[in-house]
């Protein structure tokens, strides 16, 4: 009687037992004498707990407050906790730093040839900036003294493979242990700043949004990488591309890190090959995951300029002929960011690089130059860059 009592008693919350526990009585020898102890039972309990202890509907009672709103779907454990926190560190105010740096970032299969540009850039500067490189491939030999001892122990890279997002981590792990990065960028052995060190450190420091290159791509290169193996974590209609060159906040760079969810999935279902698809996470995972979580504070575009106008398999790489004045000019004073569908009709997307409220140019770097443009840009950079002031 006590336990039957006690089983009806919790019937308010647990609408499915009943007739389960009803058919299982049934089935008994003595069902008669069961089901004439369980009206017994239930009129009992009808009577010491009337019915406004059970809401008839759920939602509708009396008790309609204590509900917690009713998800689209039942998440998993592990959905749950990469909500939760993720929720929380983009919550969090930001640890104020009382010497605030930007972490330059870079990727590299080995030497970077444009040392001695970035040089350049940095000498004036020091307190206001941390280098970091990861050379997949071979031990860089380095010729600025800012660059040595700067190597941090990495792995190799496979073109379009996930251990492409897995040195980005490692970069962002290495950076996030020094509390003054502030702001962290990824950058290539190819690349090289347009603007002087003030400028970009203004740039990027004076505003709370993340330089992420996100856009929705209906093409075969877009949406036409996305497996319904990703659902229900990732939803086609939040599938997300753009170049891997990111420049990111610190509670970003802290998101990336503690998610494992979209990571595994991306891992899993996002790779070269798999279901006939040629999907490469690198492009994919830092758009669809900063999309889901944080769409107001990503750019949509990245800092970092390539040239894509001649519609090849690789973007425009630039030879010693190409670089001029005039190139660097026109660089940068796009204030426009393009992108370009995969679909039939390559529709052109044109936004406005806006933050804070005002047009801005859009870019800070530039990709791709060729080892053997280092003497002209060296002999440009005071020039070009004197057009940042
Ligand atoms: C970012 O800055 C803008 C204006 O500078 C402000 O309105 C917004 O609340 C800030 N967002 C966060 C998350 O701090
Ligand atoms: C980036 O795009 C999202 C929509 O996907 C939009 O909500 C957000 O405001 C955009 N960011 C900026 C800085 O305009
Ligand atoms: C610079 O831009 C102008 C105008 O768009 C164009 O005519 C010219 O060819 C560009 N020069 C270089 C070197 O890219
Ligand atoms: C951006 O806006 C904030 C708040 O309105 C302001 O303090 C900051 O100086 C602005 N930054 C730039 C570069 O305009
Ligand atoms: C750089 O600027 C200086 C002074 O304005 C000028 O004399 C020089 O010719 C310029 N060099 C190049 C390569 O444009």
């Amino acid at each position: 009687m006590k336990i039957a009592q006690a089983w009806l008693l919790g019937t308010g919350d647990l609408k499915i037992m009943p007739v389960a526990r009803h058919r299982n009585l049934s089935k008994r020898p003595l069902w008669i004498i069961a089901l004439v102890a369980l009206v017994c039972v239930a009129l009992t309990g009808a009577y010491v707990y009337p019915p406004q202890h059970r809401p008839p509907c759920f939602g509708c009672g009396p008790r309609e407050d204590w509900y917690p709103p009713v998800p689209a779907r039942i998440y998993t454990d592990d959905e749950l906790a990469a909500r939760v926190v993720i929720r929380d560190i983009l919550s969090m105010p930001s640890i104020p730093s009382k010497n605030p740096k930007i972490a330059f970032m870079f990727l590299s299969p080995g030497s970077l040839p444009f040392e001695k540009l970035w040089e350049k850039f940095f000498l004036g500067h020091e307190g206001r900036f941390s280098i970091y490189v990861h050379a997949s491939r071979e031990k860089p030999v380095h010729v600025s003294p800012l660059f040595i001892g700067r190597d941090i122990r990495s792995d190799k890279v496979a073109w379009g493979k996930i251990s492409m997002v897995d040195a980005e981590k490692r970069l962002l792990a290495n950076a996030l242990q020094d509390t003054d990065n502030q702001h962290f960028v990824l950058l290539s052995e190819s690349c090289i700043p347009l603007h002087n060190f003030d400028y970009v450190y203004s740039y990027l420091m004076e505003t709370n949004i993340s330089f992420i290159d996100c856009f929705n791509d209906p093409g075969p290169h877009g949406v036409g990488r996305y497996s319904e193996h990703m659902s229900p974590v990732i939803e086609k209609k939040d599938w997300r591309k753009g170049a891997q060159w990111f420049s990111v906040k610190r509670k970003h760079a802290v998101l990336i890190l503690a998610d494992s969810l979209y990571y595994t999935n991306l891992k899993l279902y996002c790779r070269p090959g798999f279901e006939g698809r040629y999907c490469y996470s690198d492009e994919h995972y830092l758009p669809t995951l900063l999309h889901i979580f944080d769409p107001t504070g990503i750019a949509n575009w990245s800092v970092t300029h390539v040239d894509w106008s001649e519609g090849k398999w690789h973007p425009k790489s630039y030879k010693a002929q190409d670089v001029t004045f005039e190139l660097l000019k026109n660089i940068t004073s796009i204030d426009m960011s393009v992108h370009i569908a995969s679909n039939k009709r390559k529709e052109e997307l044109k936004r406005p690089c806006i933050w804070n409220g005002s047009k801005r140019p859009c870019f800070l770097f530039a990709r791709k130059f060729l080892p053997e443009t280092l003497d002209s840009l060296m002999n440009l950079f005071s020039n070009f860059t004197a057009l940042s002031e």
